[in-house]
């Protein structure tokens, strides 16, 4: 444990819990090239509200590796992320139609420091910029949803159409959608009448739910680079169509590899996987860690 390094700034009842929990083992590697783990070199949390169907918070866990040689032409990253969040704390009342809930994650064109509303994200663009992307996806996805035509992941299908033709947000600056791919996961699926709902089991780095790669990204870039989720609850294919945009849900949630200080973007070898929210915690946390040069392995038990 002497090498690790980074816990001063955090509040004594954290670091108790941390290290009561935390056991720091052996490494288990997991190869740059393998698409079904990550071994981050850099991972961040954030927690977010989902309600109603979550009950309790949310945790985006954005995840990135690095290989300086990539396919032998220049650098590359892969990066990773998955949702952590308590599967038996859902509120079935309020299925009334087939839902489908889906996360995107989009990395790339796009710096700045996560702060204020909409989950840092109106520090990153402002917030009427967060208002257009919304009610952009909202407006498209509500046409989706009472065309006819036949779709699977309403989100997915949205931002596919955003890639092809960018959507007019007046008060973004640069364009949203700028990005070689956004990676889309649908998480939860809601079935009226019987009021079911089926999740996806929580992912973690050796279960990353998408894995892609970035050419000529290097590790210094991308930390400095505002990775966007966008995270929907929509009406299936097979349901009511919606009366308003209004009935769909769109949350944003901006994050970035945590930094120790702001001249110190690198880090080595982070791998933090820590939930923090659940019973025992009545906060909601935001960014977990801000270490570096922690070069131990550290899990929950
Ligand atoms: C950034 O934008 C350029 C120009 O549109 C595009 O070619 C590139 O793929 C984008 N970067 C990423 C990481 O998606
Ligand atoms: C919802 O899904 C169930 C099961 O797939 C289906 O039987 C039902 O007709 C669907 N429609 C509505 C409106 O909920």
């Amino acid at each position: 444990m002497s090498s690790c390094r980074g816990f001063g700034h955090l509040r004594p009842w954290v670091l108790l819990v941390a290290f009561t929990l935390l056991q720091c083992g052996s490494a288990q590697f997991c190869s740059f090239w393998n698409n079904g783990c990550i071994d981050p070199l850099a991972q961040t949390a954030v927690a977010f509200s989902f309600p109603p169907l979550f009950l309790d918070p949310i945790t985006l866990f954005y995840s990135f590796d690095s290989s300086s040689s990539g396919k032998g032409e220049g650098p590359m990253t892969k990066t990773a992320f998955w949702l952590g969040y308590l599967d038996h704390n859902i509120n079935p009342q309020v299925v009334d139609t087939n839902r489908t809930s889906e996360i995107a994650l989009r990395v790339g064109n796009l710096t700045g420091t996560p702060t204020g509303p909409n989950n840092g994200c109106d520090g990153i663009w402002g917030g009427r910029c967060s208002h257009d992307i919304k009610t952009s996806l909202q407006a498209t996805m509500f046409q989706l949803a009472t065309s006819g035509d036949y779709y699977n992941q309403p989100l997915a299908t949205a931002l596919d159409q955003f890639m092809m033709t960018p959507p007019v947000l007046p008060s973004c600056g640069a364009p949203v959608f700028d990005v070689a791919a956004i990676p889309v996961q649908d998480f939860a699926y809601e079935q009226a009448p019987s009021q079911e709902v089926t999740v996806m089991k929580p992912g973690s780095s050796h279960h990353p739910w998408q894995v892609w790669y970035l050419d000529r990204m290097t590790d210094v870039q991308q930390a400095s680079q505002v990775a966007v989720g966008i995270v929907s609850r929509s009406p299936s294919f097979d349901s009511h169509p919606p009366l308003s945009p209004d009935d769909i849900q769109i949350e944003l949630v901006c994050l970035q590899a945590p930094k120790a200080h702001p001249q110190d973007p690198v880090l080595l070898r982070t791998t933090i996987e820590i939930d923090l929210v659940g019973p025992f915690f009545l906060d909601r946390p935001s960014v977990f860690f801000s270490s570096s040069r922690l070069d131990c392995r550290c899990r929950w038990l």
